[in-house]
C-alpha cells in the first residue's frame, strides 16, 4: 500500500466557503495542500454551480489556477430547498464539475476524487427526476422537478438529487475515464451535520425532534462537519488506492438501522 506522501496536493474544493467544505478546505491547508476553494462567495473561484455557465467558468478558473492539473476534487457545495435548484446544484453541480476537472486529474500521479452524498441518497424518491438527471438531461430533470414542487411534493428533491449522484457514482467510477485512468471517485454519505445548513432546518425543537426521528444516529449523535471532512480526505488521499465507487456512510449507525441488519 502506498504511504502519504509530504508532497503538496493541489485539491480543488467546492462549498468551501461554509460547513462541511470549509472544514475540509481548512484541513487540507493546515497539512499544507494548495486549495482551490469554490463558491457563491468567500472563495478562490467564485461561481454559481446551479447554472451550466456557472460550471464552466469555475472548471475554466480551477483550471486556469492549477495549470491543468489537480491531485484532488472534493465536491461539497450543495442545497437542501424544496425548489428545482437543488437538483441542478446538488446533482449537476457536482457530476459536471467532476467530468469538467476529470482532464487535470488524469494529469496527476496519483489523483482522486470525491463528494458528499446522504443517507437520504437511500431512498427511491422521484423516479423521473432520477433518471432525467441519469441520462445528462438537465431541462427535463429541472421539468420534471419543478412539475412535483408545484404539486406540493418538493420534499422529495433533495434525496431525489443525492439518489441520482449516488447511482451515477456506480456507473461513471469503473469506467475506463476514471477507473481505466487510475481515479478512485467514491462517496461520503453524512447523517445529520452540525453546519449552517442543517441549522435552517433545525429551528425549532418540533423540527429537531423531526430530523432525529428520521436520521436515528445511536454511534455519538449528530456529527461535526470536521468528522466528515476527515472521511472525505481519507479517500481523496494517496493511501487510498482500492476503494472505488462506494458510498461510506458516515453517519453514526443511521444506514443500517434505517436499511435493516440484513443488507449486504
Ligand atoms: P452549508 O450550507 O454549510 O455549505 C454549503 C456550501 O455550498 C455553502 O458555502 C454554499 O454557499 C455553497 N453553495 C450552495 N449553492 C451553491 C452554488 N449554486 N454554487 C456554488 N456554491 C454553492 O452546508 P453543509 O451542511 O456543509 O453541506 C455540504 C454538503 O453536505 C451538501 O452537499 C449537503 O447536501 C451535504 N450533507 C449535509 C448534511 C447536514 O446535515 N448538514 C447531511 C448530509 C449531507
Amino acid at each position: 500500500m502506498t504511504t502519504s506522501s509530504p508532497a503538496r496536493r493541489r485539491v480543488a474544493v467546492t462549498g468551501a466557503a461554509s460547513g462541511i467544505g470549509k472544514a475540509l478546505a481548512d484541513m487540507l491547508r493546515a497539512q499544507g495542500d494548495d486549495v482551490i476553494g469554490v463558491d457563491l462567495k468567500d472563495a478562490e473561484v467564485c461561481a454559481d454551480l446551479g447554472t451550466p455557465a456557472g460550471r464552466q467558468e469555475a472548471v475554466r478558473a480551477v483550471l486556469e489556477r492549477s495549470e491543468g492539473v489537480l491531485d484532488a476534487v472534493i465536491a461539497c457545495a450543495g442545497i437542501s430547498a424544496q425548489v428545482p435548484a437543488t437538483i441542478a446544484v446538488n446533482y449537476f453541480g457536482v457530476t459536471e464539475l467532476l467530468q469538467g476537472l476529470r482532464p487535470a486529474l488524469a494529469r496527476a500521479e496519483a489523483p482522486r476524487a470525491a463528494f458528499v452524498g446522504s443517507i437520504v441518497g437511500t431512498k427511491s424518491v422521484a423516479p423521473e427526476v432520477v433518471e432525467a438527471c441519469l441520462a445528462g438531461d438537465e431541462p427535463a430533470a429541472l421539468a420534471a422537478a419543478a412539475a412535483l414542487a408545484e404539486r406540493g411534493q418538493g420534499g422529495a428533491l433533495y434525496p431525489a438529487s443525492k439518489t441520482a449522484l449516488a447511482r451515477w457514482l456506480r456507473r461513471t467510477s469503473v469506467t475506463d475515464e476514471w477507473a481505466g485512468a487510475g481515479i478512485p471517485l467514491n462517496a461520503v454519505g453524512p447523517g445529520v451535520v452540525l453546519t449552517p445548513m442543517h441549522a435552517a432546518v433545525a429551528r425549532t425543537e418540533e423540527q429537531r425532534r423531526i430530523v432525529a426521528q428520521a436520521v436515528p444516529m445511536p454511534l455519538h449523535g449528530h456529527a461535526e462537519p470536521e468528522v466528515i471532512a476527515r472521511a472525505l480526505r481519507w479517500l481523496t488521499s494517496e493511501e487510498n488506492t482500492h476503494v472505488t465507487g462506494q458510498v461510506l456512510y458516515v453517519d453514526g449507525g443511521a444506514e443500517v438501522v434505517l436499511r435493516g441488519p440484513d443488507r449486504i
